[in-house]
């Protein structure tokens, strides 16, 4: 199959008609006329600047987008291998463009670098440009607004179903559109990805079944495709699927481009001859990220039989072009090493022709000549109520349909707490008072710190994933994100501290010298609890690696239980352990309970001083003070968090 004997590179031959395609203009003058004009997706809106006409309004024009990279050449970090070997190419609106290759030639790597949407850790960019044109203004800075990325793994919420998730993304990003013609766009896109049948399944896991794989990565492609976005990158959205639902796919995705002026750029493995017809644009591409064809999809075989290898007429020519870029190794022996050496030696001279060939036929637009039309790229988003309110209902199902979340949390307490009734039923005011009800506070204390700490962070670490996602997509705002999930959390305390008030206070007979120490009861078991949720959500967002947390866990809790005042007296511990001291959760909150409980508590009769030593005597902050520095601590934490997550957002972005 090498060992061809190579032409000359003939101009004739050239793939898309580059050598032709040297000026903006010609390209615009060359589109098909029944293509519409292209229009910017309805949230993302071209402002006209105040010095033409119209000041005030926003409004949309077509646009002409181009997405151009020049000489773009990705090394790994470690060892300089290069990855991306001077890429060249360029993609209008109107137009899609369908990158294959053998495993590991670099189109997952192309794609990332394209879309500027992943980290890519361990890789560097050493030379080449990417550039984003809007009707000829540089725009690359806007690529994260304007496009969307289906990446290989569907980064989906499992407990929503693929209506909920489509719903809850045109709420975010359709702002200008009426829910009727939401609903109607959500309902056509069910139809048209074949998703309509099992669009009120939960989308699932591994270990929590739902949708079939294939319809969870069509819902991935559904979920990008209802937010409009100028340019669609998608990474391998047939794997996984039968063939005709790959055609489909990817009939739809290039249908896209064509009749809604998209920018659309796939990866796409073994597709068969019937989806290849469909392509518009192709990237051949070998390992070492070597481009091998770069041009028309339809001149490809010509192009390739010009260069003396020929497709055979019954073969899958999707098929033909990775085989010819691939080197078959032979069993590995003494005997065969010769052979090998040969092969290899072949294999390289027939990339290098190839891409010699492909190199110098690459020409692009020659950006300086674009003109730039009048506008800006501005982006439309919902009010902050607006925002909060869909986040919170979304928040509000993930609460439910998550067990773990809410209905296991609230049945456990309720069962910790029946336990504490059992234990401490009708509590002694005698001698033992002091040691019996401290040991009930403590107890309390500790049902809330297990129901408000480990599930809570589970459940973020996980979250973390989708929010980084949804981030990178600037769907909305960080504060009306941790709004929701405070506002979710604060139900949940809510009840919970009802539950403690409930099965614990009264009948294990704690302090009724009047009632507003049960409220102080209530309020502060509300607070320590949402406070644990804050310090879990911080420890969550600090940590990235969910292995290290149980090896950072013991420490966490070891600094602040010691800290407390009820093992030891916070008075001798030693003075450089004194931060922890004002940081300790657990101290402020039993501070609160225990001055709550022997302040004032007229039932008690214990006579012996040995035993009765009351514990409010070594507590160096009132009742109400503790409270507040509860509440302070609280919401510290919230904002710390906020914090975090923006700077690493941030650093996310700066990475790629
Ligand atoms: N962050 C990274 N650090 C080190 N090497 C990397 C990194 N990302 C990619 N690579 C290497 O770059 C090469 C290209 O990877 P890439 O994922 O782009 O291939 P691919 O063409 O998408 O393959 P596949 O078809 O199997 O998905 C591979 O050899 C891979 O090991
Ligand atoms: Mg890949």
């Amino acid at each position: 199959m090498l060992n061809a004997t190579y032409p000359k590179y003939d101009e004739d031959y050239l793939p898309l008609n580059l050598s032709k395609r040297i000026s903006a203009n010609e390209i615009r003058s060359s589109k098909p006329k029944d293509i519409p004009s292209p229009s910017l997706p309805k949230n993302v809106l071209i402002k006209q600047q105040s010095n033409i006409t119209n000041t005030s309004a926003e409004f949309r024009l077509s646009s002409e987008t181009l997405l151009q990279w020049s000489n773009l050449t990705v090394c790994k970090e470690s060892d300089n291998q290069v990855l991306l070997n001077g890429l060249n190419g360029e993609v209008y609106n109107n137009h899609s463009l369908a990158i294959m290759g053998s495993s590991g030639a670099g189109k997952t790597t192309l794609l990332n670098y394209l879309s500027k949407k992943m980290a890519t850790p361990g890789l560097k960019k050493t030379l080449g440009d990417i550039t984003l044109a809007v009707n000829g203004k540089n725009e690359t800075k806007h690529m994260n607004e304007i496009s969307a990325f289906v990446t290989q793994d569907d980064i989906l919420f499992e407990n929503l179903t693929p209506r909920e998730l489509l719903h809850f993304a045109a709420d975010i990003k359709l702002t200008t559109k009426t829910a009727e013609e939401k609903n109607t766009q959500i309902e056509n896109i069910l139809v048209s990805l074949g998703l309509e049948d099992n669009a009120d399944t939960k989308v699932g896991s591994v270990l929590n079944k739902g949708i079939s794989g294939g319809e969870r990565k069509r819902a991935a492609i559904a979920y990008e495709l209802i937010t409009e976005p100028m340019i669609l990158f998608l990474d391998e959205p047939t794997s996984g699927l039968d063939s005709t639902s790959s055609y489909k796919i990817v009939d739809l995705i290039c249908d896209e481009a064509r009749r809604k002026g998209r920018i659309v750029i796939f990866t796409i493995h073994q597709p068969n001859a019937e989806v290849f017809k469909l392509f518009d644009n192709f990237l051949l591409m070998a390992k070492g990220g070597r481009t091998i064809y770069n041009g028309n999809a339809h001149e490809a075989i010509e192009y390739f039989n010009n260069l003396n290898f020929p497709c055979p007429k019954k073969k899958n020519p999707a098929e033909y072009f990775i085989q010819i870029i691939s080197n078959t190794p032979v069993l590995h022996s003494e005997e065969n090493l010769d052979e090998q050496k040969i092969r290899d030696e072949e294999y390289h001279r027939t990339l290098e022709f190839f891409e010699g060939n492909a190199k110098k036929q690459e020409i692009l637009t020659d950006l300086s000549q674009l003109e730039p039309s009048i506008g800006q790229i501005i982006k439309v988003k919902n009010s902050f109520f607006t925002e909060l309110g869909i986040l919170m209902s979304r928040n509000r199902l993930l609460v439910q349909r998550e067990p773990n979340a809410f209905y296991v949390r609230m049945f456990q307490s309720l069962l910790f707490a029946l336990m504490i009734l059992i234990i401490f039923f009708r509590i002694s005011n005698g001698n033992d008072a002091v040691r019996d009800r401290t040991g009930c506070l403590i107890f309390v204390m500790n049902l809330m710190f297990s129901m408000n700490f480990n599930t809570p962070l589970v459940s973020f670490t996980h979250e973390k994933v989708h929010f980084y996602k949804e981030q990178d997509n600037n769907m909305y705002r960080i504060t009306t994100y941790f709004l929701s999930k405070a506002s979710a959390e604060i139900v949940i305390q809510f009840l919970l501290s009802i539950i403690v008030w409930g099965f614990v206070y009264f009948p294990c007979g704690l302090n009724t010298y009047s009632y507003e120490n049960s409220l102080w009861f209530t309020l502060t078991v509300f607070l320590f609890g949402y406070s644990c949720v804050a310090m879990a959500y911080l420890f969550s967002v600090l940590i990235d690696r969910m292995e290290l947390v149980p090896t950072m866990f013991p420490l966490l809790i070891f600094s602040q239980m010691m800290t407390s005042g009820y093992f030891v007296n916070i008075k001798n511990i030693p003075y450089w352990f004194y931060p922890f001291k004002y940081i300790s959760l657990f101290r402020y909150s039993y501070q609160a309970l225990a001055y709550n409980e022997f302040d004032h508590n007229t039932d008690l009769d214990c006579n012996d001083p040995k035993v009765c030593i009351i514990p409010t005597v070594d507590f160096e902050e009132s009742k109400e003070l503790s409270v507040l520095l509860l509440f302070l601590i609280a919401i510290a934490n919230n904002i710390a968090t906020c914090v975090v997550l923006k700077v690493k957002a941030y650093l996310n972005s700066r990475r790629k």
